[in-house]
C-alpha cells in the first residue's frame, strides 16, 4: 500500500471508527514531511543539473527550429535555442518554465521570420515582461497592453510585479536605449475578454501566462480566436498558458486560474480550422527527462521575481528548485505554447 493510501485510510478510520483528532494530526504531519521531501528533491535536482545548462553550446546566430504548439520539456530547456534566447534577454538559464515561455515566443518569432525591423507586434496581459524592450531593440513597433488598474485591483498581479500599469513597466534599460524604446513602444489598457475594434494591422500578437486568468476555459479559448482580429491576414498569434497534462477530463474549469486539457486545445484547433486558421502542431508530448517527471509544489519562488537571475545575482541560482511541471491546486500543470496562423485572405 502506498504511503498516501495508508494516510487516507488512517484519516477515514479516524473519522468513522474512532474519531481521535490525534490520528489526523499524525497523518497531516506525514503529508508535511512528504511535501518537504519534494521541495528538497527539486532543489537537489536543479543544482545537480545546473552544469548541464551552463554547458549548452550557445550558437552565435539564431537557428531555424520550426517549433509547433507544444508543452515545456527538459529537452527544450537544454537546447541551444533556449540558451541563445536567455543570453539575448540577459537572463541566466535556470530550469524555470517562465524562461521557457520567453524563449519559446522568441524562437517561434524567429522561425516565422518576424523578429525584424518594421514588424508590428501587440502584446496582451504584458505585466513586466522584457519582450517589448527586446522587440524594440530589433526595430519592431510594439503595442504593450494590460488590464485597467481598476479592474486588476485585488487580483495580486500588481503586488507581484506582474501588471503593466504604465509603459514604464515594459522598459528594460539593459535591452534597449530609452530613445529607441520611446519611439517604438506604445501602451494601452485592453481587456482580453473585450478586445476593442482596432485596425487589423499587426503582423503578430502574443500573450504569456495570461489567457488562463480570464474567468473560465471558454473565455480563454475565445480570447485566442478574438486575438486574431488584430492581425493582418496570414499574421501569427503566440499564446502560452497552463496545460493540465495528467488528466483527460478533471480540471479547474473556472476561477482565477483555469487549467486547459488536451481536449480543449484539440477543440480549439477544430474551431480555428473551421474559420480557415491554423493551429501549428500541436505536439502533446511532455518530455522524458527526469525533470519532466518532477512536479514542484508550493511555495514557489517567482512571486519575488527571483527567476530573473542575471550576472549580478548568480547566487540566486541555488534558490530555485526545478520548476517545469508544478501542482496548481492539486493538478499537475506545465506551460503550453499555442502558435496560430491567421487565414491568408
Ligand atoms: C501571471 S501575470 C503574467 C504577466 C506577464 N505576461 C508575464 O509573463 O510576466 C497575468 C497577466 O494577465 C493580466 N490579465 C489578467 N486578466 C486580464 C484581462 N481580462 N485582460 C487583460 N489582461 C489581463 C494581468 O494583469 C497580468 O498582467
Amino acid at each position: 500500500m502506498t504511503t498516501l493510501k495508508r494516510i487516507l485510510k488512517e484519516i477515514s478510520l479516524a473519522l468513522r471508527g474512532k474519531p481521535d483528532p490525534r490520528d489526523l494530526y499524525v497523518a497531516a504531519r506525514d503529508l508535511g514531511v512528504m511535501h518537504l521531501n519534494i521541495k528538497h528533491f527539486g532543489y537537489h535536482l536543479a543544482r545537480q543539473l545546473e552544469g548541464k545548462l551552463q554547458g549548452v553550446d550557445c550558437a552565435s546566430e539564431p537557428q531555424q527550429h520550426n517549433l509547433v504548439s507544444k508543452a515545456t520539456t527538459q529537452d527544450d530547456m537544454e537546447s541551444a535555442w533556449f540558451a541563445y534566447w536567455c543570453k539575448q534577454l540577459k537572463i541566466a538559464p535556470i530550469y524555470h518554465r517562465k524562461l521557457w515561455e520567453y524563449a519559446f515566443l522568441l524562437q517561434c518569432l524567429h522561425d516565422q521570420g518576424l523578429l525584424r525591423e518594421g514588424v508590428k507586434a501587440m502584446g496582451f496581459g504584458c505585466g513586466e515582461e522584457p519582450m517589448a524592450s527586446y522587440f524594440a531593440s530589433h526595430g519592431m513597433d510594439v503595442l504593450v497592453t494590460d488590464l485597467d488598474p481598476v479592474q486588476v485591483a485585488g487580483k495580486g498581479w500588481a503586488e507581484t510585479q506582474q501588471h503593466a500599469k504604465s509603459i514604464e513597466m515594459a522598459f528594460r534599460a539593459d535591452l534597449v536605449s530609452r530613445e529607441v524604446f520611446d519611439a517604438k513602444v506604445k501602451h494601452q489598457f485592453v481587456d482580453m475578454n473585450a478586445i476593442p475594434n482596432q485596425p487589423s494591422n499587426f503582423d503578430m500578437c502574443w500573450s504569456i501566462c495570461a489567457m488562463e486568468h480570464l474567468g473560465n476555459i471558454e473565455l480563454g479559448l475565445s480570447f485566442v480566436e478574438n486575438s486574431l482580429k488584430v492581425l493582418k491576414p496570414g499574421g501569427i498569434a503566440i499564446h502560452t498558458t497552463e496545460f493540465n497534462y495528467l488528466s483527460d477530463n478533471d480540471t479547474r474549469e473556472s476561477g482565477e486560474t483555469v487549467l486547459f486539457l488536451r481536449k480543449h486545445f484539440e477543440a480549439l484547433a477544430q474551431r480555428l480550422a473551421a474559420s480557415g486558421h491554423e493551429l501549428l502542431g500541436p505536439d502533446f508530448s511532455t518530455g522524458t527527462g527526469v525533470l519532466d517527471d518532477f512536479i514542484d509544489v508550493p511555495p514557489y519562488g517567482y512571486e519575488t521575481k527571483g527567476w530573473l537571475i542575471n550576472d549580478q545575482t548568480p547566487h540566486m541560482r541555488s534558490k530555485f528548485p526545478a520548476h517545469l511541471k508544478l501542482s496548481v491546486a492539486g493538478y499537475a500543470s506545465t506551460c503550453f505554447g499555442l502558435i496560430v496562423r491567421k487565414r491568408k485572405t
